[in-house]
């Protein structure tokens, strides 16, 4: 079987935001306790952070982190994570049926972020509070000092404030699961009334106001033209969050899934369009996919916590999924569709970082690992930045339940020209037969291939685990050839792949 795909230098869809490889942290499970803070491990720093949960997320490069939640922000009091940490109350987390020590705050979280090297994408609590809350945090985080709330900050340690820019005004408030989840109208006027708020202190914050949860929503599309009505001219993104699930185990429509994305990404383009064209503004909304993964692995798993039926555990283990080879696959087309659709995608967190639904894994006292996932999502976001290409790809295709047609190759490309370089993502989807692709390299002279890296696994199900770290992760291809501008390159049935060309 075969595909081809054209790539010209001329042909481009945008610039790529590198905040469409940002992430997520949560006070939820074991993602901040035992994931990024375990003070008696062994190889904790001085604020008791892990050594090797750092080294593994400084290696993705992660750009941004979105914190402290989700459903959590919806109830949260961040002033009860500030000042002296046996000061800090104990509280109960409705979201997850938990109780949160505090032990980890806001200044505790800057430094990881300043040790990571990312920035910090913070969500104020337009659930059970609102305004004052979100005026209020805003002033303890950026202010340099001289008021109340600076100069808290300064009084517990941080004299330099931390100039967040880029603020969400609450989560997922179309959700009735949501604390104080509010219909369009009502959420819109209060995400309007915030921004305004907020950009009475600084003009130049970023802000994100609340999509939809996800597609299937009863409330879907309709909320988000009520909710931009409100606010479009206050707000820089709207957010969505989507993820994605195998539950009757059926992989090749699994793999379908990345065209439901694409609609719902599509969908929410024409409504802000239709948006902008009601108000004749003059100014760009964009998307901010702050929560994006596979989660279904630990549904069942977690009902009993959930339910309340375990009483109120602090950190248990919680959204724990354990990530398998076809996982690999979708990941890697979720990221070629943020990619081909970078020109409206400008952020985009994979939900979440350490532990709960996430790359890395942690063991208490134990190792930390890297996901099956964690491969495509660090090749992405290394090797992703720079310009997305306009690609054409034609390739042989199936039916499923998301769309009559699937091509069995997806692709995505990046020209990065201040290294000369470019770099296509590709998978198979195809069950049994290995694809011949041939990539025409038009308008970018001489090419010479410095890396090939291919996933494949005969064990759809595979996972890694503490003691076998290493099951599911890329070996070094040797098929990637360039001959008379062209890129020629196998590819086995279900794989992923990427190959990176140097230029001239
Ligand atoms: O990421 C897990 C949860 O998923 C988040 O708290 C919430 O926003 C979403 O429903």
């Amino acid at each position: 079987m075969k595909a081809s795909v054209v790539a010209h230098k001329d042909f481009t869809i945008s610039k790529i935001d590198d905040r469409v490889y940002g992430a997520f942290l949560e006070h939820l499970g074991r993602a901040i306790y035992e994931g990024i803070y375990e003070p008696d491990h062994p190889t904790a720093d001085k604020d008791g952070m892990r050594g090797d949960v750092v080294k593994l997320v400084k290696d993705l490069n992660v750009p941004v982190v979105r914190y402290p939640g989700g459903n959590f922000v919806s109830a949260y009091n961040w002033e009860d994570g500030i000042g002296p940490r046996d000061q800090r109350p104990v509280r109960l987390d409705l979201a997850w049926h938990t109780s949160e020590s505090n032990a980890v705050g806001i200044h505790e979280f800057a430094d990881w972020c300043a040790t990571v090297g990312t920035e910090m994408m913070l969500a104020v609590n337009l659930g059970s509070r609102g305004v004052d809350d979100a005026r209020n945090f805003l002033e303890y985080v950026n202010h340099p000092g001289g008021s109340y709330w600076s100069d808290l900050r300064i009084k517990n340690g941080r004299k330099e404030p931390w100039n967040v820019k880029l603020w969400c005004l609450g989560n997922e408030m179309d959700g009735p699961w949501q604390v104080g989840h509010k219909d369009a109208d009502e959420y819109g006027k209060l995400a309007a009334n915030t921004a305004r708020a907020m950009r009475m202190f600084d003009k130049s914050l970023e802000l994100v106001v609340c999509g939809s949860s996800h597609m299937d929503m009863p409330s879907f599309p309709d909320w988000e033209r009520i909710v931009l009505e409100h606010t479009y001219e206050h707000v820089d993104h709207i957010s969505l969050h989507m993820y994605f699930a195998n539950r009757d185990d059926n992989t090749p429509n699994y793999l379908g899934l990345s065209h439901k994305l694409d609609r719902y990404i599509e969908t929410v383009a024409s409504t802000i369009k239709q948006v902008k064209v009601k108000k004749k503004s003059k100014k760009d909304v964009y998307i901010s996919f702050d929560e994006w993964n596979v989660w279904y692995h630990s549904n069942k798993k977690d009902r009993e916590i959930l339910d309340g039926n375990s009483g109120w555990p602090h950190a248990p283990g919680l959204l724990e999924d354990i990530y398998n080879f076809e996982d690999v696959l979708m990941v890697g087309l979720i990221l070629n569709t943020f990619i081909r659709r970078s020109d409206v995608v400008k952020i985009a967190c994979i939900a979440q970082l350490v532990n709960v639904i996430a790359p890395i894994m942690t063991e208490k006292g134990g190792p930390a690992w890297a996901q099956t996932i964690y491969y495509p999502y660090f090749f992405a976001s290394v090797f992703g930045r720079g310009t997305a290409l306009q690609l054409v790809t034609s390739s042989p295709g199936y039916e499923t339940t998301h769309a009559a047609d699937t091509p069995f190759v997806d692709v995505s490309g990046v020209h990065n020209e201040e290294e000369g370089t470019l770099s296509f993502f590709l998978v198979n989807r195809h069950t049994s037969e290995t694809i011949e692709t041939e990539v025409s390299l038009q308008g970018f002279g001489n090419g010479t291939v410095i890396d090939h890296q291919v996933m494949t696994h005969p064990d759809l199900k595979a996972v890694n685990t503490a003691s076998k770290q290493q099951e599911v992760a890329p070996r070094k291809g040797d098929g990637a050839k360039i001959a008379n501008g062209t890129l020629t390159v196998a590819l086995p049935p279900y794989s992923y792949q990427m190959v990176r060309v140097k230029l001239g």
